[in-house]
C-alpha cells in the first residue's frame, strides 16, 4: 500500500493523496489579473494526479508584486479573473485547490525571469519597494524603504482582504508565503532585518510581522479552509536563519491557528545558493515537523515516485510538493500511481488512459 497515495487531512480539508503541485509564478497576469494562460496551465495541473494544486504567489497589494506579470488579489477585477480560472479547474479537474498569498517586499519591482530577472530599470515602470530595513537583496537591486508601522498595518490588512477574496472564490487552502526572501521572510531573518523596534532584534520580535498576519488571516478564514505557511528551513548563509529558528517559527504559527507548514529554503540574498542534492529540504522538514507537530510538506528536487514515497512512508514529511518535475511531466501523479501500484482520480474524458485499459510504453514488458 502506497503511503504517498493515502489520504491526508490538513485542517478541515481531506486530500486524496500527499502530492502537491508547488506554487509557480507564471508572470502572465495583467495588473494582477489571471489570463487565459492560467486557464491552460492550472487546468492542466488540476489533472496531474496531485491531491492539491497551489496557485502561484498571489500578491496582496499592487506594489507587493514581484513583477508586472504577477498575480494579485488586491482588486475586484483580480478576484473575478481568478474565480474564472478556479471555477474551470474545479469543473474539469481532480485536485483540490490552494492559493499562495504573498508580498514581495524588497524583491518586488523586478523583471520577469526571461527579461533578466533583475530590478526593473527606470524605463520599465519600477516602483518603490519596502523592507524591514533599507538593505537591498543584492548588488543592483532596489534599496527598499524601511517599512513604517503604518505600512506594517496596511500589509497585514491587505493579507486579510486578499484571504477574504480567496474564501469567496472557493479555495480549499490558503498558504502564506513566508519564504524565498519575500517580505515576511525578510522580517524574520536577522540578515535582512536590522530594526530596533518591536519588529526587530530578538527572534520573538522578528516573528511578530508574520505571526500578526497569521492571526489576522486565521480570524477571517473559516476552519473548513486549510490555512498554512511556506517557511524557510535555512537561509544557507552566514548569520542567517537555521532549522532551529524554523522549528520555533512553525511552533508559534501553530499556536496562531495554522493547519500546516511547508518547508522550503533559500533566496534571502542574491549571493546565497541552495544545495543541489535530491530532497535537500527533507531533513529540515523532518526537524520542523517534529518540533511543531503540524502536518508538514516539503519541496525541492523531489523527482521520482520512489523518493516521494520514501519521504512520506518514513515519516519525514506528511506531503511532498513538486514544481519543475510537474512542468516537465504534468501527469507526474498518474505515472507515480502506476509505478507504486496505486489508484489516482481521472476525469471521464481521460478514463481510457487509465491502467485497466492502457499501459504506457515505458511500463510495457518487452
Ligand atoms: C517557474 C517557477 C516559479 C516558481 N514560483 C514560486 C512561487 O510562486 N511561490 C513559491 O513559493 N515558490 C515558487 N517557486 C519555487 C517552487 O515552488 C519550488 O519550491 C522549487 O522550484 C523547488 O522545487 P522543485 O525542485 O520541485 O522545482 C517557483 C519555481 C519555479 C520553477
Amino acid at each position: 500500500m502506497s503511503v504517498l497515495f493515502s489520504p491526508v487531512t490538513i485542517g478541515g480539508v481531506e486530500l486524496s493523496n500527499r502530492i502537491a503541485v508547488s506554487p509557480m509564478c507564471q508572470y502572465s497576469a495583467f495588473d494582477g489579473c489571471a489570463s487565459d494562460w492560467h486557464i491552460a496551465h492550472l487546468g492542466m495541473l488540476a489533472n496531474s494526479g496531485a491531491g492539491l494544486v497551489v496557485v502561484e504567489a498571489t500578491h496582496v497589494e499592487r506594489h507587493g508584486r514581484i513583477s508586472h506579470g504577477c498575480l494579485g488579489l488586491y482588486s475586484d477585477d483580480n478576484e473575478a479573473a481568478l474565480r474564472r480560472v478556479i471555477d474551470h479547474c474545479r469543473r474539469h479537474g481532480t485536485a483540490k485547490l490552494g492559493v499562495q498569498l504573498a508580498h514581495a517586499g524588497r524583491k518586488a519591482s523586478s523583471q520577469r525571469p526571461w527579461d533578466g530577472g533583475q530590478a526593473l530599470r527606470p524605463d520599465e515602470d519600477p516602483w518603490e519597494t519596502i523592507g524591514p530595513s533599507p538593505l537591498p537583496f543584492g548588488d543592483g537591486w532596489h534599496v527598499p524603504r524601511m517599512a513604517t508601522l503604518d505600512d506594517i498595518a496596511r500589509v497585514r490588512e491587505a493579507f486579510v482582504s486578499a484571504a477574504e477574496r480567496a474564501v469567496r472564490i472557493g479555495f480549499d487552502a490558503i498558504e502564506l508565503h513566508y519564504a524565498h526572501g519575500y517580505l515576511a521572510h525578510s522580517f524574520l531573518s536577522p540578515v535582512s532585518n536590522h530594526r530596533a523596534d518591536r519588529y526587530g532584534g530578538s527572534l520573538e520580535n522578528r516573528m511578530r510581522f508574520g505571526r500578526e498576519i497569521a492571526q489576522a488571516v486565521r480570524a477571517a478564514v473559516p476552519k473548513e479552509i486549510a490555512l498554512g505557511a511556506r517557511i524557510t528551513g535555512s537561509d544557507w548563509c552566514d548569520g542567517g536563519l537555521t532549522v532551529d529558528d524554523a522549528g520555533a517559527f512553525a511552533k508559534a504559527l501553530r499556536s496562531d491557528g495554522l493547519d500546516y507548514i511547508d518547508v522550503s529554503s533559500g533566496s534571502l540574498i542574491a549571493s546565497a545558493r541552495n544545495p543541489t542534492s535530491p530532497g535537500y529540504n527533507v531533513p529540515l522538514a523532518e526537524r520542523v515537523k517534529r518540533e511543531a507537530g503540524l502536518p508538514t510538506r516539503t519541496v525541492g528536487l523531489i523527482l521520482t515516485p520512489a523518493q516521494a514515497e520514501a519521504i512520506v512512508a518514513e515519516g519525514k514529511a506528511d506531503m511532498v510538493a513538486l514544481a519543475r518535475g510537474m512542468l516537465d511531466d504534468p501527469r507526474w501523479g498518474w505515472h507515480a500511481a502506476q509505478a507504486l501500484g496505486a489508484e489516482v482520480a481521472r476525469v471521464p474524458q481521460y478514463f481510457r488512459a487509465g491502467p485497466k485499459l492502457w499501459t504506457p510504453p515505458a511500463l510495457r514488458k518487452a
